[in-house]
């Protein structure tokens, strides 16, 4: 069932246990996600980025729309959420086609100009009904930017910057990097339970994909609640096609090499839920986060 994004961080955040924001590029990873969640009676999130939906002809509402059906049938709770916004239009066209949450991502700017750009849309966004996740700090590893100490995000600047914004979720700097292909990345986990302990709000940590499972498990218990993970998934297809590609260099049909990849997609999906500990509390998600009590019964 399509349920929102706050809601779901909300209960999370109430559990102590993470909830995964997997990233969609096309129909097989929307696909996979939500067979995935099913499989671990889970909740998820689909994420579709910025980037995503400039690749997909920069069109928002046939990803979004397949996305929110998806998520209508689903027998668990996922929402919609829209990733590393950089313009209200975006925003704006994503709230229509259902998205019940937006990124805005500000962490290239000025400290002020985040607040001042950041707060702007927050007031759109409760405005609308729509949840706003704001991000302090840089998470390198997205176009030539590097992850650095000094990019960290402090637990007092954190504190004022939530209060400055309204935002309702915070994407934190902890020592993670976007796109990695090994699992090396370290976090900070010191900072991820100060940073826990200064916002009111769920936390966020994007590129997860480079983090130990150790370490990823150790976040959610510091305190770290929405896990973006996109690289994972896309590593885990590409390589399933190729090598199916290698065996029967002569198919044609994409439906043959296709599943495959939706296949390993799915599996990844039940792991990560699993490791971060959603699986098996969709439950919980439905009954406590205000979602449709008939599916509840149902389930
Ligand atoms: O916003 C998306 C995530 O931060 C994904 O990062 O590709 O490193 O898993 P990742
Ligand atoms: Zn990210």
């Amino acid at each position: 069932m399509l349920v929102k994004t706050m809601e779901l961080l909300t209960v999370a955040a109430r559990h102590n246990v993470g909830v995964l924001a997997f990233n969609v590029i096309g129909f097989e990873h929307a696909e996979a996600i939500v067979l995935g969640a099913e499989a671990e009676q889970s909740p998820v999130i689909l994420q579709v980025s910025q980037n995503a939906i400039a690749y997909r002809l920069g069109l928002i509402a046939p990803i979004g729309r397949a996305c929110n059906e998806l998520a209508a049938q689903a027998a668990v709770p996922v929402s919609l959420h829209l990733d590393h916004a950089t313009t209200r239009d975006l925003c704006e066209r994503a709230a229509d086609v259902g998205f019940s949450s937006i990124m805005y991502d500000g962490s290239s700017l000025s400290y002020d100009d985040n607040v001042e750009k950041t707060a702007a849309l927050s007031d759109w966004a409760h405005q609308n009904g729509i949840g706003i996740e704001g991000e302090l700090g840089v998470v390198g590893g997205k176009g030539g930017v590097l992850t650095t100490p000094e990019g960290m995000t402090d637990p007092g600047m954190a504190t004022r910057y939530v209060a400055a914004t309204g935002v309702d979720a915070l994407a934190v700097a902890v020592g993670s990097e976007h796109g990695m292909v090994e699992r090396r990345a370290r976090l900070d986990l010191d900072r991820i339970e100060q940073l826990h302990d200064a916002v009111p709000v769920p936390l966020v940590l994007h590129g997860s994909s480079g983090v130990t499972d150790t370490d990823l498990v150790a976040a959610v218990k510091r305190g770290m609640t929405k896990i973006n993970l996109a690289t994972q998934l896309n590593t885990a297809f590409t390589a399933a096609i190729r090598s199916y590609l290698k065996v029967d260099e002569a198919v044609v049909d994409p439906r043959r090499y296709g599943e495959r990849g939706r296949a390993v997609m799915v599996d990844v999906v039940r792991d990560r839920c699993w490791l971060v500990g959603s699986s098996g509390r969709a439950h919980d998600f439905l009954l406590e986060g205000g979602g449709d009590r008939e599916v509840v019964r149902n389930l």
